[in-house]
């Protein structure tokens, strides 16, 4: 299973997903530079991205928790997420997301 991610640069990069962790710490662990600051504690809105259209009714629906913590962002699209809660499975298999400039290290 493979995530798409959009980097800074604007670079696609596959990542290999672990479906034991979540989104943030799979692109973490791929070696893409996601800020992630506070560890995927929903406390810092730095593992931000915006989820490719296509595949948001695929996700389940953000918790009141993940809407607080997003509106610390600059910048929040009706397809932000915050990667640390979302947790993958095959029905996302080739999910497309692109990082947020709050993921700036
Ligand atoms: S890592 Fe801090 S909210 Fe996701």
């Amino acid at each position: 299973m493979k995530v798409v991610v959009i980097d800074l640069e604007g670079a696609r990069n596959e990542v290999e997903i672990d479906p034991t962790l979540t989104l943030m710490e799979n692109i973490k662990d791929s070696g893409v530079p996601i800020l992630a600051m506070c560890g995927g504690g929903c406390a810092c809105s730095t593992c931000h991205v915006y989820v490719d259209p296509d595949w948001m009714d695929r996700l389940p629906p953000r918790s009141d928790v993940e809407e607080d913590t997003l509106s610390q962002s600059g910048d929040v699209r009706p397809n932000s997420r915050l990667s640390c809660q979302i947790r993958p499975d095959e029905s996302i298999d080739g999910l497309v997301v692109t990082l947020s400039e709050d993921t700036r290290e």
